[in-house]
């Protein structure tokens, strides 16, 4: 599909056909395009939690307000920031750099030293706010790849979120979840599906300058 049909084929999908499983070779382009999303200073600090377990998406479900589409869909992404963003987690973004590329000990020390001191101004709420602007980063690439690959997703902010992580046991791995995609196909009988896109007209939106 093009860009532009893709992006007008998807919508934020209300019901999903729960007997329609995505095969695995998909969610593994989908874990892709959520690592390969750019993050500020590279440092990904960010996990994606992949759910396949019916159980747990209806337990999940009644944590998100009993929202369908958490317990019909094939999948549910959570996804998470880290919540630890201290010198060491600074210092092993510096040392794959190293591994992968090889980069002169003199150039990682340098941007490592600034980096260093940048964060150690920052309190934990910046560095986790500067962590949630990357996760929205990957949340848009995800939307935009499960278009392409005809996956329907519903991107949402309205679910308890302390209870998700209680229920995940995320603190223990340093993690906080800040948002969800279930993801699958379309139920035939979801009626958002044949409804028009709501957009602002594009002359309202987009200031050109020539
Ligand atoms: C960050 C974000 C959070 C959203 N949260 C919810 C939600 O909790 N429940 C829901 O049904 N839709 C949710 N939506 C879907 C939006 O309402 C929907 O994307 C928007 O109305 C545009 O419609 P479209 O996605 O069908 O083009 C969310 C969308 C975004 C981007």
């Amino acid at each position: 599909m093009s860009s532009l049909k893709s992006l007008k084929w998807r919508y934020a999908t209300q019901k999903f056909d729960a007997q329609k499983i995505i095969p695995e070779e998909k969610i593994d382009i989908i874990k892709q395009a959520f690592n390969l999303t750019p993050t500020s200073y590279g440092m990904q600090p960010v996990k994606l939690i992949v759910i396949n377990n019916k159980p747990i998406q209806q337990k999940l479900f009644e944590y998100t307000y009993w929202q369908e589409q958490v317990r019909t869909a094939s999948h549910l992404l959570v996804f998470c920031i880290e919540t630890i963003i201290d010198d060491k987690f600074i210092e092993d973004s510096f040392k794959l750099e190293k591994k992968i590329r090889n980069t002169p000990d003199d150039i990682i020390e340098k941007s490592k030293n600034f980096r260093l001191e940048l964060f150690r101004k920052w309190s934990t709420q910046e560095k986790q706010q500067w962590a949630i602007n990357q996760l929205y980063l990957t949340l848009g690439n995800v939307l935009n790849t499960c278009a392409q690959e005809c996956i329907d997703a519903c991107p949402m902010e309205g679910f308890q979120a302390e209870k998700y992580d209680e229920y995940l046991e995320l603190p223990a791995q340093n993690l906080k979840s800040k948002l969800i995609l279930p993801i699958g196909y379309r139920a035939e009988d979801d009626f958002f599906a044949n409804f028009k896109k709501v957009r602002r007209p594009l002359e309202e939106m987009v200031i050109d300058i020539k």
